[in-house]
């Protein structure tokens, strides 16, 4: 996810396209860049980093001058986040400008075709063949020009181009991913989203995949995928400028968990390829799966809880010992590794100090060791032997949603890829990867059966504690439920396994304690509902989550939180949502900072 913007008109571009890039800066942070054209001369400024690098370098864009540009500011997916990896990419003649959005699914392929025609590339990235193959279909229609080079693209693009040749004008082009043009007096703009825009105009108009424009300071003209001329209506924007940036939620963290059904889909799509789990980023043969005696997964928060319910999916499947092992406390236990030992390690930043000093150890034990990383080029991200990204896209709230869920994701689709090398999934496959792929349906369904969560938030909000208790997925379930609710809302709440209860929590239990029961998983259900009945007989309030029509528990429980219907194996991704809502709303009640807790940080670089 990358954010792109676009300006045409009397003004100094340099400055509107930086201030755009900052309202854009939560779409991706790690690198920037902008390409501003002054008559026919075009001058490009890049940096690493945050776009205050690039204000620095520019100073605040005094130093680029003209008046037409387009800017990117960059969360890497092809391609280390360097300079050399930032937008703009200039085509080789040093005419044309373009930055992207999206991801160019072919262009392995084209890279090869443009090399072989004589074609140089200056980044890793997918993004410069765009560039290259405008200059190649480029013969003094720019219209012409695009419409070829689209014709060659798959996958998902928004696109911003400049050239040379035709000063004054900006082009615009949508496919599968988002791109809005701004309507203004005499000048005229393109973004990824309003929150860019809505400083100098609430006037916009919202491309479609397949349509793309033409922008100069007096005109907008609109092409559909034909180049045919089109219409398109003029939206009046009234949201405020800090809703915009958060897509229109009140904050960052209710819009990322309901990103999460897209973040999940964005997970598995790219891995399941002719009816097979496919991990083309990993370099480990069937043999060396073979050899794997024993797996440790290691994290920190939220991410040691995405292994622990993962753990479940990966014994089952492979029948190899799992241990869960806090990435703090592994690194002093001098832990029983050896060459035969895969150890997974978890982390959404990358950046975690002791998940880095958990995998240093690791490695240097002979282990090899497998990351699974949301935010690219990161420390454990370069450090691990493998790595496979969750591609979540960039999460801002401090707590958790999408991260949490795409790493459970990561750790099934391992589970079911392991499993098939190893020969243990044969005539399971199918089910298997229709359990995989209903995975961000099922995600939209919980939304909707759970209406009622803003209520029972109103219902739970000022309790002293909570307890969350489940018995296997459903206990792994619990603790990340458990953490999602302390860290937001300051309540005190705990999870433990319902069948511990009875060894000594029980006795905190008194009239009106709330419980929060997972009944998720119908192999275990019934025992958990026995932990129900004897909570309840000590006056606790119970507020179950279990499966639509599931009398047996609708029957005793207070209150009820819903998921489908879903595979057991796989169900923390969908069974966990109910939980973040629950702790979202019950911190809303409580007039939390739900996007930045007290005391927390999201990414914990010290020990
Ligand atoms: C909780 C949360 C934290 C992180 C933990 C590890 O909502 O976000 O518990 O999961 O700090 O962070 P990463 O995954 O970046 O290593």
């Amino acid at each position: 996810m990358c954010g792109i913007v676009g300006f045409t008109g009397a003004q100094s571009a340099a400055p509107l396209l930086l201030d755009g890039l900052k309202k854009l800066e939560y779409r991706g942070y790690d690198s920037a860049g902008i390409a501003v054209m002054d008559g026919q001369k075009i001058t490009v400024s890049k940096v690493t980093g945050r776009i205050a690098n690039l204000c620095e370098k520019t100073r605040d864009g005094a130093d680029v001058p003209g008046s037409t540009g387009i800017g990117h500011t960059r969360w890497a997916t092809h391609g280390a986040p360097t300079e050399e990896n930032a937008h703009p990419h200039l085509s080789n003649d040093g005419r044309f400008a373009v930055v992207h959005n999206g991801i160019i699914e072919n262009y392995m392929q084209l890279r090869d075709e443009l090399i072989r025609d004589g074609y140089h590339f200056e980044s890793e990235t997918d993004t410069e063949v765009i560039v290259h193959l405008i200059e190649m279909y480029y013969r003094g229609n720019m219209r012409k020009a695009l419409l070829k080079t689209t014709n060659r693209l798959q996958g998902s693009y928004a696109l911003g181009v400049i050239c040379s040749e035709e000063p004054g004008k900006i082009y615009a082009v949508r496919e599968a991913s988002p791109l809005i043009l701004g309507v203004g007096i005499g000048e005229n703009y393109f973004a990824s989203d309003v929150t860019a825009l809505v400083n100098h105009t609430r006037n916009v108009i919202y491309l479609e995949d397949g349509e793309f424009a033409e922008l100069s300071c007096e005109t907008i003209k609109i092409f559909d995928c034909t180049g045919q001329e089109i219409r398109k209506k003029v939206t009046r924007i009234l949201w405020d400028v800090q809703a915009a940036e958060k897509g229109g939620y009140e904050h960052f963290m209710l819009k990322e968990i309901m990103e999460q059904p897209g973040a999940v889909k964005a997970t598995i799509a790219p891995r399941i390829k002719e009816g097979k789990v496919v991990f083309e980023e990993l370099g480990l043969t069937a043999s060396e799966i073979g050899e794997i005696r024993k797996i440790i997964i290691t994290a920190c928060g939220s991410a040691y809880y995405a292994g622990c319910a993962g753990k479940y999916a990966i014994e089952k499947l492979c029948r190899i010992p799992v241990e869960v092992v806090l990435a703090s406390e592994l690194r002093y236990s001098d832990p029983l590794i050896d060459n035969r030992t895969l150890v997974i390690v978890i982390s959404q930043s990358g950046e975690t100090a002791d998940t880095i000093a958990a995998l240093k150890e690791c490695k240097a034990k002979g282990a090899r060791t497998l990351a699974v990383v949301n935010v690219v080029g990161s420390t454990v991200a370069k450090l691990a032997d493998y790595t496979v990204y969750t591609w979540a896209g960039p999460e801002i709230a401090v707590a958790t949603t999408k991260g949490y869920t795409t790493q459970v994701t990561v750790l099934y689709l391992l589970a079911v890829y392991f499993a098939g090398q190893l020969g243990r999934t044969e005539g399971e496959d199918r089910k298997l990867l229709t359990a995989l792929q209903a995975l961000p349906r099922q995600i939209q369904q919980a939304f909707d059966l759970n209406a009622s969560i803003p209520a029972l938030a109103k219902k739970y909000h000022a309790s002293k504690s909570l307890f969350f208790i489940g018995r296997n997925t459903d206990y792994a379930i619990a603790l990340e439920g458990a953490l999602k609710m302390k860290e937001i809302s300051y309540l005190h709440a705990e999870a433990y396994a319902a069948g511990e209860l009875k060894h000594g929590t029980i006795a905190l239990i008194e009239e009106h304690q709330p419980v929060i029961a997972l009944c998720g998983n119908p192999a275990i259900m019934e025992k958990t509902l026995s932990n129900i009945v004897e909570v309840k007989s000590r006056g606790a309030e119970v507020l179950a989550l279990t499966f639509r029509n599931n009398q047996k528990i609708v029957s005793v429980a207070d209150d009820l939180l819903f998921i489908p219907k879903i595979d057991a194996l796989f169900s923390a991704v969908v069974e966990i949502v109910p939980l973040q809502l629950l702790a979202y709303y019950v911190a809303r009640e409580n007039g939390c900072d739900i996007d930045k807790p007290k005391n927390l940080a999201k990414s914990v670089t010290v020990e």
